[in-house]
C-alpha cells in the first residue's frame, strides 16, 4: 500500500545568486512526529523551510506537503502549513487579540473568538495578552508568532527556532506542547539548542554547507557515534599487558587513554542488552581478580552536541 508522505523533498538545490544555500537535499516525512532540522549557521535551514512553507520556489528539485507541489500549488500548502519564520514580522501597532484575530480572518476561519483565547493559552500569553505588539517584550513578541502558527490548527508546522528568546519557564512549557502536538502533527522544527533536540525531537535531519549529512532517529544518532563508553580510571597505571587484557574484555570495543585514565567503548549488544549483566560490574570484577583498584568509574553516552560537532567540523561537503 503507498500512501502520500506527508513531507517528499527531492534533490531540492537552491541558489541565491551564485551561492548555494541548499545542495541536492532529499528527505520523506511519512507519519506525524516531531522532526529536528539541525546545522550551523548559514547551513540552510531556513531556507529549507520557506520552501516546505511554498514562500520560496527550489532552484531545482521538487518538495511537496500533503501530495501537493510547494511551488505549483502553494496555495494549497499555506492552508495546510502553520509556519513560524526565524524573523517574525508582526504588526507593531495592533493589539494581540486583534492581530490575531486578523490573521485568523486571513485564513478564512470560523469560530475566532474561542479559537484566539485557545492560542493564546496554549503559548502561555497570561495578562500580557491584553497589550499592542510593540509594547511587548521579545520572548512574548515569540509567543505571538507562535499562536499565530497555531491558530488554524493545521496538520503540519513548520518552527524555525520557537524557543528563541524565551524564558526558561516557558521553554520547558513550550516544549511540552511542542512534544504532545507531535503526537498528532507533523513538526519540522529549527533549533540551535541541541538539548531541546534531544529532549523534543524523534527524529533529525542534520544539514551542514546545504547538505544534509544525517538522518536519523534521535536515539540511532546518539547511539551511532562510538556509542555509549565507560570512563574508568585505576588507583595506579596499567601495564602493556592489562591495557591488552582490557582491550581483550568481551563487551569492550575500543579503548583510549593512558596511565591511570581509560575511555572503554562499548560494543553495541553490550551496551543495549547485556548477555553478561552490566559492563560495569563485569569491568569491576576484572579489576578485582587482577587486584587492581578502581577509583572512580563514570557511564557516558554520546551527546547530541558531539554528534554535531563530528558532522559538522571538518566535514566534507558532499558527505
Ligand atoms: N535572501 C538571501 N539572499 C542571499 N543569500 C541568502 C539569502 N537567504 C539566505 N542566504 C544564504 O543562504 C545560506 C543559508 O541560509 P539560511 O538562512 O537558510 O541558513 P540557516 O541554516 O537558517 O542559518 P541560521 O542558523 O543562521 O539561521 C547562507 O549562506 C545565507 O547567507
Ligand atoms: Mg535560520
Amino acid at each position: 500500500m503507498s500512501t502520500t508522505p506527508i513531507i517528499a523533498v527531492q534533490e531540492v538545490t537552491k541558489l541565491y545568486g551564485t551561492q548555494k544555500a541548499l545542495d541536492g537535499v532529499s528527505f520523506t516525512v511519512e507519519e506525524p512526529g516531531v522532526v529536528g532540522l539541525l546545522g550551523p549557521n548559514g547551513a540552510g535551514k531556513s531556507t529549507l523551510m520557506k520552501i516546505l512553507c511554498g514562500y520560496l520556489s527550489p532552484s531545482s528539485g521538487q518538495a511537496a506537503v500533503c501530495g501537493f507541489d510547494t511551488c505549483a500549488q502553494a496555495m494549497e500548502v499555506r492552508r495546510r502549513v502553520g509556519y513560524l519564520p526565524e524573523h517574525n514580522p508582526l504588526y507593531e501597532d495592533m493589539y494581540v487579540r486583534e492581530y490575531l484575530t486578523f490573521t485568523g480572518e486571513l485564513y478564512g476561519l470560523d469560530g475566532l473568538k474561542p479559537r484566539v483565547e485557545a492560542v493564546l493559552e496554549q503559548v502561555g500569553f497570561g495578562s500580557e495578552s491584553h497589550k499592542r505588539i510593540g509594547a511587548l517584550s521579545k520572548g512574548y513578541r515569540q509567543r505571538v508568532g507562535l499562536a499565530q502558527a497555531l491558530l488554524p490548527d493545521p496538520d503540519v508546522l513548520i518552527l524555525d527556532e520557537p524557543t528563541t528568546g524565551l524564558d526558561p519557564n516557558q521553554i520547558e512549557e513550550i516544549r511540552g506542547l511542542l512534544r504532545q502536538m507531535g503526537q498528532r502533527k507533523t513538526l519540522i522544527l529549527s533549533t540551535h539548542i541541541m538539548q531541546e533536540a534531544q529532549a523534543v525531537c524523534g527524529r533529525i535531519i542534520l544539514l551542514n554547507k546545504g547538505h544534509r549529512v544525517a538522518d536519523a532517529p534521535t536515539s540511532q544518532l546518539l547511539h551511532g557515534q562510538g556509542g555509549a563508553c565507560l570512563e574508568v580510571e585505576f588507583a595506579a597505571p596499567l601495564d602493556a599487558m592489562r591495557r591488552e587484557a582490557l582491550e581483550n574484555l568481551p563487551f569492550v570495543a575500543r579503548v583510549t587513554g593512558q596511565d591511570t585514565v581509560y575511555r572503554l567503548y562499548l560494543k553495541p549488544e553490550a551496551e543495549a542488552a547485556p548477555a553478561a549483566g552490566d559492563p560495569r560490574a563485569a569491568l569491576f570484577q576484572w579489576a578485582v581478580s587482577g587486584s587492581l583498584t578502581i577509583v572512580t568509574l563514570r557511564q557516558e553516552t554520546d551527546s547530541l552536541e558531539d554528534v554535531f560537532h563530528s558532522l559538522t567540523q571538518n566535514t566534507p561537503s558532499g558527505l
